[in-house]
């Protein structure tokens, strides 16, 4: 079931028309499905019910703290790659035994604070952080659960600069050093070797790389003569962001990771992000002004590349349609533009639009996952507004940065 969708020509939200918030919200906001949260996380957890995973959700897709608690109370745990993120996690309620810790480059401080919160997995990325963990570890007198990262050099046929998996990416370990490592730990004292994880990148919208990818663990396995206790699965699960792009056969998935987990007593961890968030969420805008220049109408919106830095970043496809869409289109290059100074500040092109004009409104679409998180300042811009919409009902849940508090340092 698709929450955000055109009904009658009209936007909505669930059951609330977009074009009634963006009267009463000043824009660009972000605006939720909470239906659509969960029934992605049900559906995500469904695909994999024969193996009973643990699902944590990927904070750096969304931080948004009531987002986070709504997926508690789902049962999510969550993987942080930052102390921020594991705060974030903490306050939302998610019991650290749900917490896995990632990321190539964990200070002592947030290894110190990991440790202390007692979260369930550190997964670490090299021998000298193993090395930094026991000696953290000693010094409290603990003995620290934690995993390593297996490079598999498996790429998932997604875009480069979100592809993680392959051997001259910086994750990870490669299956040698994973071995090496793996014997080294058993002399580290503060350390007790429970999980083996990988994560080859993002937006795989193929189960062959993730097949591919429980093959080379099983062998890692075998040469390792470990029974881990978690086998963290990662991310990466993609969605369809245009009608030409193909959807993730998870339930294929997931057999095939039913079938991998059959010999093993492993408990089976993932981290999604994407695939729970990206379709959750539009980002909604005014539109500005419309010019028409070199044979171009410059669509020009109030939200820019400092709220939503997928296109810019990725060169990603986010669809844009009307709030109200009307029978009568514009036909030419029509161009979506923000109004941030650089030529990189263009959401989209395409050939023909419903009729717009300037003080009507636009949905930037799937936009829940590395929307909000990766805004920024840039042009000295407040940070939007996030509103969630739960059936008939809407509700702020985080506010539109202030000029005042944006312009104090
Ligand atoms: N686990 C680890 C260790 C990760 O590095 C990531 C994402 C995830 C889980 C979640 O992956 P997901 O299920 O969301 O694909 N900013 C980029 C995406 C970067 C992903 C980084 N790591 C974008 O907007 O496409």
């Amino acid at each position: 079931m698709d929450y955000i969708k055109l009904r009658k020509n009209n936007l909505c939200v669930e059951n609330i028309s977009a074009l009634s918030l963006a009267k009463k919200y000043k824009t660009p906001f972000y605006c939720y499905s909470l239906s659509q949260l969960k029934s992605n996380f049900y559906n995500f957890s469904s695909a994999f019910k024969g193996t009973k995973p643990l699902v944590c959700f990927s904070v750096k897709s969304n931080s948004n703290l009531s987002l986070l608690k709504e997926l508690k109370k789902m049962g999510s745990g969550a993987d942080v790659v930052s102390a921020g993120e594991l705060l974030k996690a903490l306050r939302a309620g998610i019991n650290p035994n749900k917490i896995v810790f990632s990321g190539v480059g964990k200070t002592t401080e947030e290894i110190e604070l990991a440790i202390k919160k007692r979260v369930l997995l550190i997964n670490m990325e090299s021998e000298n952080e193993a090395i930094l963990i026991n000696k953290v570890s000693g010094k409290r007198s603990k003995i620290t659960s934690v995993g390593i990262r297996l490079n598999p050099d498996v790429t998932g046929k997604t875009n480069k600069k979100i592809s993680t998996g392959g051997k001259e990416d910086k994750f990870g370990l490669s299956q040698n050093d994973f071995i090496i490592l793996c014997k080294k730990i058993s002399k580290m004292k503060n350390l007790k070797l429970e999980g083996l994880s990988v994560h080859i990148g993002s937006q795989i919208t193929s189960t062959k790389p993730f097949k591919k990818v429980l093959t080379i663990i099983n062998k890692v396995i075998s040469k390792t003569k470990i029974n881990f206790k978690f086998i963290d699965l990662g991310g990466g699960m993609g969605i369809s962001y245009s009608n030409k792009e193909k959807k993730l056969n998870l339930s294929q998935y997931g057999k095939f990771v039913k079938k991998f987990i059959e010999d093993k007593k492993a408990k089976i961890i993932f981290e999604p992000g994407r695939f729970i968030a990206a379709n959750t969420s539009i980002l909604v805008s005014k539109i500005i002004y419309i010019k028409k220049s070199n044979n171009k109408n410059y669509i020009i919106l109030d939200a820019g590349m400092n709220d939503l830095m997928r296109p810019a970043l990725y060169n990603a496809h986010h669809k844009i349609i009307p709030l109200k869409k009307s029978n009568k289109s514009i036909i030419g290059n029509i161009e979506f533009v923000g109004p941030i100074c650089e030529s990189s500040d263009k959401f989209l092109s395409q050939k023909n639009f419903s009729k717009v004009r300037e003080g009507d409104y636009v949905a930037i679409t799937n936009v829940g996952a590395y929307g909000m998180s990766l805004t920024s300042n840039y042009n000295t811009r407040p940070i939007v507004a996030e509103i969630l919409v739960n059936g008939s009902s809407h509700k702020l849940i985080k506010k539109r940065q202030s000029l005042e508090n944006l312009i104090n340092n």
